[in-house]
């Protein structure tokens, strides 16, 4: 079959790309069937971009192409020393039919800071933007419409190079694929509940967790498994055996009974945009937000004595999502608080609203994909 390829003229990153369309794309017919119920992660649009990067060549060919298997070196060293970090952000579609995504460049420097610690080459900012923009050119019609769907959109970067020696790799290739997505948990925004991981830790000090490297899910995965044996839905990680960190997915806030948000402060946590894009919602609405060292103390004791009235998880996938009990090894606690998760919800909707184009963009954080 002759293969299609068009030559754009350059973009105004400075990027040549090459598209070659999907022979092979889904009818319309298929892909509003899929874009009826999406879940989440399970289904890929027509294409995906890559650009390459060599030691000695830097950034180069930029290219759209059909969505489909990456054809690796067995050598190529991501797959035995995990070199590799990934972003998630979503395209949104607004009323209109307009296509959005929230704060990208965010995500730009947050994929910079993590291909930093792991050694691997910083992609330029307007190209992670640029990326973002091809790939909704293509497969804009995958951005589904109906009441919080969106497209995910996940950016990736891995070592290519073939070889066995513990060395950053010469070769690394970034790419960005992107899967209609509908709510992360199968319950919706209704309570989830948490298991205390005290046997497994996810991160250190000096270590990778403030990076989004594949490695830290990874370790992730056994902790997650009991979390799913005790009929919990996420795991909950400490620092030091006592210091709230992080979900397994997710970043975690504390709602104390005078209002204050309280969420951990730490230096092996991923820096969540979601996080301190609710944040900024609530302290634009009068909250305090203390944003420090919290023990897992802290919160037993503020919920027992009803200092603490709820928790919510928060994170690109989840949105908000009210946390209704967290479990351990020996103990339990329960958060019935109807505030809490009043606030869960309406920091939600309000958060929602702006990345859907319903409420006033106040702080600048949508950029248009689409025109
Ligand atoms: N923490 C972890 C471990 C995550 O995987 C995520 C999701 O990306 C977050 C926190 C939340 O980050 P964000 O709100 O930027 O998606
Ligand atoms: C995201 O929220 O983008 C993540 O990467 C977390 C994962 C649970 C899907």
């Amino acid at each position: 079959m002759a293969i299609d390829l068009q030559l754009q003229a350059p973009t105004t990153a400075g990027l040549t790309w090459a598209v070659t369309p999907n022979p092979e794309a889904k009818s319309e017919a298929e892909r509003d069937e899929i874009l009826a119920a999406p879940g989440f992660g399970k289904h890929f649009t027509d294409h995906m971009v890559d650009i390459c990067w060599s030691e000695k060549g830097g950034w180069h060919r930029p290219r759209v192409s059909p969505y489909g298997p990456i054809q690796l070196d067995p050598a190529a060293a991501v797959l035995h020393y995990g070199q590799e970090v990934f972003e998630g952000l979503k395209a949104y579609r607004h009323a209109d039919g307009s296509i959005w995504t929230f704060r990208p460049y965010e995500n730009a420097a947050r994929i910079q800071r993590s291909a930093y610690r792991m050694a691997l080459p910083e992609l330029p900012v307007d190209y992670f933007i640029d990326s973002l923009r091809q790939l909704i050119a293509v497969d804009g019609g995958w951005v589904p419409s109906a009441p919080e769907t969106s497209l995910y959109l996940r950016p990736f970067l891995f070592a290519k190079e073939a070889f066995l020696g513990v060395r950053p790799a010469a070769k690394v290739a970034y790419y960005l694929i992107a899967s209609p997505a509908g709510a992360y948990f199968h319950g919706g925004i209704a309570p989830v509940s948490i298991w205390l991981s005290t046997t497994w830790s996810r991160a250190g000090k000096g270590g990778t967790g403030a990076a989004k490297t594949g490695g830290n899910y990874a370790s992730s995965l056994l902790p997650q498994s009991e979390a799913y044996a005790k009929g919990c839905d996420q795991v909950l990680f400490l620092d030091e055996g006592k210091y709230l960190e992080e979900l397994g997915g997710m970043n975690v806030i504390l709602v104390k009974k005078d209002g204050t948000l309280v969420t951990p402060e730490s230096d092996s946590i991923l820096e969540g945009i979601t996080r301190d894009s609710i944040l900024t919602l609530a302290k634009d609405r009068g909250h305090d937000v203390e944003h420090r060292k919290v023990t897992i103390d802290e919160w037993r004791e503020g919920a027992a004595s009803g200092d603490i009235v709820g928790a919510f998880a928060c994170g690109t996938a989840a949105v908000v999502t009210p946390i209704g009990r967290l479990l351990a090894e020996d103990f339990e606690i329960v958060h019935h608080g109807d505030a809490a998760a009043e606030l869960a919800l309406s920091l939600r909707e309000e958060l929602t609203g702006i990345q859907y184009g319903r409420v006033e963009d106040r702080h600048g954080w949508l950029l248009r994909l689409d025109a």
